[in-house]
Formats: C-alpha cells, sequence, structure tokens
C-alpha cells in the first residue's frame, strides 16, 4: 500500500524502503488473529519510534484494542511478527512485555476499586515501614501525592480509595500507574473516551511529558481533536488492517475520516489531494 505520508516524503516505493528494525522501538509486521470466525487482525502492521506519538484510530470494531493487546502480551498473534528495539520477541503474557518496558492501560481500566490511589501506584511493590513486614500507607500516600504532582494531576489525594475517583481521575491514575514503570512503550486505549475538557487536557499534557521523556506513545481514540493535539502520526485501522499512515501536520479531518470509512465514497471527492489508497 502507497500512503500519503510516503507520497509527500518523496515517493519512496513501499518494500524498497523498509527502514531498519532499530530505528523503530516498536515494529509489528502482518499481525492476524481470528476469534472463532471473527477475523479481528487480518496482516496488522506498525511501527512506532521512541519520542513519538502514533494515534490509531478507525471505526468501533476495527481491530485497535486487538492490535495493542497484541503489542502488550495479552492476545497472542495467529500469525506475524513483532520486533522491540530491533529484537524479534514472543510475548507469553502481559508480564513478558512489561519486562520490557511496555505499559499499557487499557480501555477496560485495570485499577483495584477498593484500595486507594497510593495502594494502586505500589501494587507489587509496596512500601513498608523500616525494616518492619506491615505497610507505610501513609508514606505511600505523601510519595504518590508528589508523584502525581510531578506528572500535573493536582488535587487527587493518594489516600483516596479508586472507586470514590471521579472518572478523569482514575484514568489519570491508571495513566499514572504505568508512568511509574519508567516504560519505553507506553499504549494508551481510550485514555479519553468519558472524560471532561479538563480532564482530557490533563492527559493529554501527561502523554507530551513522557514523550519528551523520550517513550514511544500509542494512543488509541476516537476523538479527533486528540489526534490533532498530540499525535505526530497516525495510523488508520478498518476491518483488521492498517488502511493508511498520515502525518499529523500534513493530513486533514477528511482525509483521517476518508481511511476510517475505508478509503472510498463521497469523502474522496472532498479530500482531493487523495489518489493513493490501494
Ligand atoms: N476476545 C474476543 N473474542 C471474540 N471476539 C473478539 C474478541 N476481542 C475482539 N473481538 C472481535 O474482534 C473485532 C475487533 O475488536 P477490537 O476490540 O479490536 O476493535 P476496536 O477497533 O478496538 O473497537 P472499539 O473502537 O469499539 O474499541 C470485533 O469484531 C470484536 O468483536
Ligand atoms: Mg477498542
Amino acid at each position: 500500500m502507497v500512503t500519503p505520508e510516503e507520497h509527500e516524503d518523496g515517493g519512496s516505493v513501499p518494500g524498497l524502503d523498509t527502514p531498519e528494525p532499530d530505528d523503530f522501538v516498536l515494529q509489528a509486521s502482518d499481525l492476524t488473529k481470528s476469534f472463532g470466525s471473527v477475523a479481528a487482525l487480518r496482516g496488522a502492521t506498525l511501527e512506532l519510534r521512541a519520542g513519538e506519538v502514533l494515534g490509531v484510530v478507525g471505526d468501533n470494531g476495527a481491530g485497535k484494542s486487538t492490535l495493542i493487546k497484541t503489542l502488550s502480551g495479552v492476545v497472542a498473534p495467529d500469525r506475524g511478527t513483532i520486533f522491540f528495539a530491533g529484537e524479534l520477541v514472543h510475548f507469553s503474557s502481559p508480564r513478558a512485555a512489561r519486562s520490557l518496558g511496555i505499559e499499557t492501560v487499557y480501555q477496560d481500566l485495570a485499577l483495584c476499586e477498593h484500595l486507594t490511589v497510593a495502594r494502586n501506584l505500589y501494587l507489587g511493590r509496596e512500601l513498608t515501614r523500616h525494616g518492619l513486614p506491615w505497610l507505610d500507607d501513609r508514606r505511600m500516600a505523601r510519595s504518590a501525592e508528589q508523584f502525581l504532582e510531578r506528572l500535573g494531576i493536582v488535587a487527587v489525594p493518594g489516600d483516596a480509595v479508586v472507586r470514590n475517583l471521579s472518572g478523569g481521575q482514575r484514568q489519570a491514575v491508571a495513566v499514572a500507574k504505568a508512568v511509574a514503570f519508567s516504560p519505553r512503550v507506553l499504549i494508551l486505549d481510550e485514555p479519553t473516551a468519558a472524560l471532561g475538557v479538563r480532564e482530557v487536557e490533563q492527559v493529554l499534557d501527561l502523554v507530551r511529558r513522557v514523550r519528551a521523556d523520550g517513550v514511544g506513545v500509542i494512543l488509541i481514540t476516537h476523538r479527533m481533536q486528540d489526534l490533532f493535539e498530540v499525535c505526530d502520526r497516525l495510523l488508520i485501522m478498518y476491518e483488521g488492517t492498517d488502511i493508511a499512515r498520515l502525518t499529523t501536520k500534513n493530513t486533514t479531518l477528511e482525509e483521517i475520516v476518508y481511511y476510517i470509512d475505508g478509503g472510498s465514497g463521497r469523502e474522496h471527492q472532498r479530500a482531493g489531494s487523495i489518489t493513493s489508497a490501494s
């Protein structure tokens, strides 16, 4: 497939310009996955550089969540390869992906509702009282708050129980929890879907900070504004495959919608410059 980005970047020929694998922190090719008779992924390909935000967009059911689940070890692809920092990897579990520095915040958040913000942030590496076997909740709450503040997340008390937080606060805590592990790749599946305006800004700010630290970020979103605000590049999924790659600053909403719709229809005329879908 020739993408508009390739045309603008000098008309490179697909197949001849395959970059060296180590240009990318993540490079996945030909990912294929069926659930029974449903083909969720049909040979999808994705590349991610360190220090960039890649927006992944597509209609409901296009395979976005399944794609990132193959990258985070939740779903084993039926076919395809994943390179992490130039090395071929096979993730047998989410733990295997996390051990390489791939942190994921899933669409259905995985926070422990009955625990405090601090306990969630410290889950699995809780602080204890100096040399004693019991947990130091005050110290965890204090340092959780300091950590959240450094990330620009204010007004979330470390000792608050997660089920009492607003949707936006929970989302911010979930992202902060992933960031706390100093990932090399941060994957966010619809982190702004249910958020108010200010909360969205908080999450997007966090994405910018993480990118500035050299982390590669994959952001799945249905909100077009998010794409234009923080994404450097876009990967558009359609029926289980990557139908287009676009550079955000060189594209338009019409072009994105054209590809989300599968690269045909009336948007084609309006988008004008699009001649390269194949
Ligand atoms: N565990 C599963 N078992 C059966 N079918 C699944 C499973 N996970 C995904 N699917 C199917 O695979 C297809 C792709 O789903 P996926 O969740 O990847 O889409 P998506 O692009 O993330 O959609 P959305 O925007 O609604 O989140 C859908 O048809 C979905 O029903
Ligand atoms: Mg999804």
